[in-house]
């Protein structure tokens, strides 16, 4: 099976319960042709903090000016991507760490020019990943890549990304490793967590703001996915069914 895994940044923040780890090493140890696109977490918070960097807000998403794409890409190209592929590499599994702009592996275009350097995919090239897979090595994408137009390096978002790729590849599976496993019905009660839902019912907790800030662009990643052809699209852990929650197509 080809599976699309994006491991949030909010789970490696804790990487001494890494569940995706395990995840990862069982999947791949079962032949699975695997391809995770990671986020980034408070690494970059903090790098700007560090930096003496202020930045705006709009809609709730962080304006990147050129400052803030420079530590995006120090961050995410270089701690966690490095950190995914060295923990791979503990488990025996050779993984590749690369930008979306390594093989021409995205192509961006600027999303929306309000929110600065933040991009949408516009293209998605497979041949580096399934190459990748032919040497039994396992592709870890930081989600930035160059605008088409201007060759800039914009954002992207790793939910985004990683749905992009399911789609050009139809996944057999895509899932989304984060902090609290999947959709809760109240985001404060682990007990309340959703072990499936429909794309009407996902539409309907979005609507009512049950389904909030980071969980959405995930939801609505998985929804586009499940449209265009992946098979089966999950937020949460692959081994754990109480941690998780299937997004299925229908009422
Ligand atoms: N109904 C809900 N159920 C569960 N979590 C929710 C819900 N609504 C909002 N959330 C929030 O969504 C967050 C997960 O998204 P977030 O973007 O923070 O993490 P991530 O995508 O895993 O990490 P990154 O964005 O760094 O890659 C949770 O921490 C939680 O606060
Ligand atoms: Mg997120």
């Amino acid at each position: 099976m080809r599976i699309v895994i994006k491991i949030g940044g909010s789970v490696l923040d804790s990487l001494e319960t890494a569940p995706w780890l395990r995840d990862v090493q069982s999947l791949v140890t079962e032949g699975h042709n695997l391809v995770l696109v990671h986020g980034a977490g408070s690494l970059i918070t903090e790098a700007l903090a560090r930096h003496h960097i202020h930045t705006e807000f709009v809609n709730g998403q962080r304006v990147t000016t050129p400052d803030v794409i420079a530590d995006v890409i120090r961050e995410m190209r270089g701690i966690a991507s490095m950190t995914v592929v060295s923990l791979c590499r503990q488990i025996g599994i050779s993984g590749v760490g690369l930008s979306g702009a390594d093989g021409g592996i995205f192509d961006a275009v600027m999303a929306d020019e309000s929110l600065g350097l933040v991009g949408r995919v516009a293209t998605v090239r497979p041949q580096l990943v399934e190459t990748l897979w032919s040497l039994n090595m396992l592709p870890v994408i930081t989600p930035v890549a160059p605008d088409i137009q201007t060759g800039k390096l914009l954002n992207l978002n790793g939910d985004w990304a990683a749905s992009g790729l399911a789609q050009k590849f139809a996944a057999s599976a895509l899932l989304f490793y984060t902090d609290t496993g999947g959709v809760r019905w109240d985001r404060n009660d682990p007990a309340s967590l959703m072990r499936e839902i429909t794309v009407k019912q996902a539409q309907e907790l979005m609507a009512q703001g049950r389904i909030a800030a980071g969980m959405i662009p995930k939801v609505q990643a998985a929804i586009e996915a499940l449209a265009y052809g992946v098979e089966k699209v999950g937020i949460g852990r692959w081994f754990e069914p109480a941690m998780t929650t299937w997004v299925v197509r229908g009422e």
